[in-house]
């Protein structure tokens, strides 16, 4: 066999540390999907249970890689060996190859299984209650304590247990949100339930994690965790009366608000203000104080008024797919408008 080549030589160390950089620690912003960093005393349990599975399973590599690496080293053939003598079976060793592996699966049941039973217990009953539902392709979020329904974005207070009761519209999906829980199936006509407490302030990334179409990789969400004040300052907000007397004579903000009610928009999401204000069955999610959200499009575009025109305008050249459907397209003085009017909704 012909040595490698310079370059082989060379280019091997180079592409190991390639790898190996991607296991850096990382923080949030860099890795918003990582669950290596937990965030929530949910997701720390379940990190401390795999590095607990992760380093027993390196000690079992390093002893039987290494001991396979020196038997083939050791016991290599030279020229002029004559046959080794041959063996059957050794009857202390496959004892001891069988009772050792068993006793490192039974030392990392307990662990394993103390995990599951503590994050199936039930939340305390001083949790926050959310009802999640997984729509094609987005998530929409029911806080019945306070009345609120809003979409894509959970709003948590840091330090409170949230007490997630999941559910379907449609098709299976999966709630996940790595920093702070592993992953939950959302199923039709059956509640799943899922609990976590956040430990830091932030906004921080979740995801669908189970295929539920063509925009399943577009289904996504942000958990926005602020502390006690910022989280009433929220609802407060939130279950605040739409601005239509504020803004009677701003022509812009009627024309909007004309726009929603003839363009179509009133058949599929609720909206403050409007004939659909308290409708909790339609199919799109509800517009109620869209402006205070960080993201449209189910996590995937900023809110921005240049986003949000671009959505209006074609949906389906921003998401393919997209179940919205325009029943016509609007003109730019209603767009224009129809921006206008959602984001004065704070
Ligand atoms: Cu919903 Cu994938």
């Amino acid at each position: 066999m012909r040595p490698p080549s310079r370059f082989v030589r060379a280019a091997l160390p180079a592409l190991l540390l390639l790898v190996l950089a991607a296991c850096s620690a990382g923080d949030s912003a860099t890795f918003p999907q990582s669950t290596l960093i937990p965030k929530g005393d949910f997701a720390a349990m379940v990190d401390q249970l795999f590095m607990t599975t992760f380093w027993w399973a390196l000690a079992v590599f390093i002893l039987v890689e290494g001991v396979l690496v020196l038997a083939i080293w050791k016991f290599r053939a030279k020229p002029g060996d004559a046959e080794p003598a041959q063996t059957h079976g050794n009857t202390m060793l496959e004892i001891v190859w069988t009772i050792v592996p068993s006793a490192i699966l039974a030392f990392i049941a307990v662990p394993t299984v103390k995990t599951i039973w503590r994050t199936s217990e039930a939340p305390g009953r001083d949790a926050l209650v959310v009802e999640v539902i997984g729509h094609q392709w987005w998530f929409e979020f029911r806080y019945p304590e306070y009345g609120i329904v809003t979409a894509n974005e959970l709003r948590v207070p840091m330090g409170r247990t949230v007490d997630l009761r999941l559910t379907t519209a449609d098709v299976i999906h999966s709630f996940w949100v790595p920093q702070f829980a592993g992953k939950r199936d959302m199923i039709a006509r059956h509640t799943n339930h899922f609990w976590f407490t956040a430990a830091d302030t932030g906004i921080f990334s979740g995801q669908c994690a189970e295929f539920c179409g063509t925009q399943h990789g577009r289904m996504g969400f942000h958990v926005v965790s602020s502390d006690s004040a910022g989280f009433q300052a929220w609802v407060a907000v939130q279950k605040g009366s739409a601005p239509d007397s504020a803004m009677a004579k701003d022509s812009l903000y009627q024309a909007g608000k004309q726009a929603f009610a003839v363009g179509g928009c009133m058949g599929c999401h609720a909206m403050a203000g409007q004939p659909t204000e308290k409708l909790t069955q339609l199919v799109g999610p509800n517009l109620s104080h869209v402006a205070s959200r960080h993201h449209l499009v189910a996590g995937m575009l900023e809110n921005t008024d240049e986003n949000l025109a671009r959505w209006i305008r074609d949906p389906n050249a921003v998401k393919e797919g997209s179940l919205m459907k325009l029943p016509r397209p609007m003109t730019e003085a209603e767009i224009t408008a129809l921006v206008h009017y959602l984001r004065s909704h704070r």
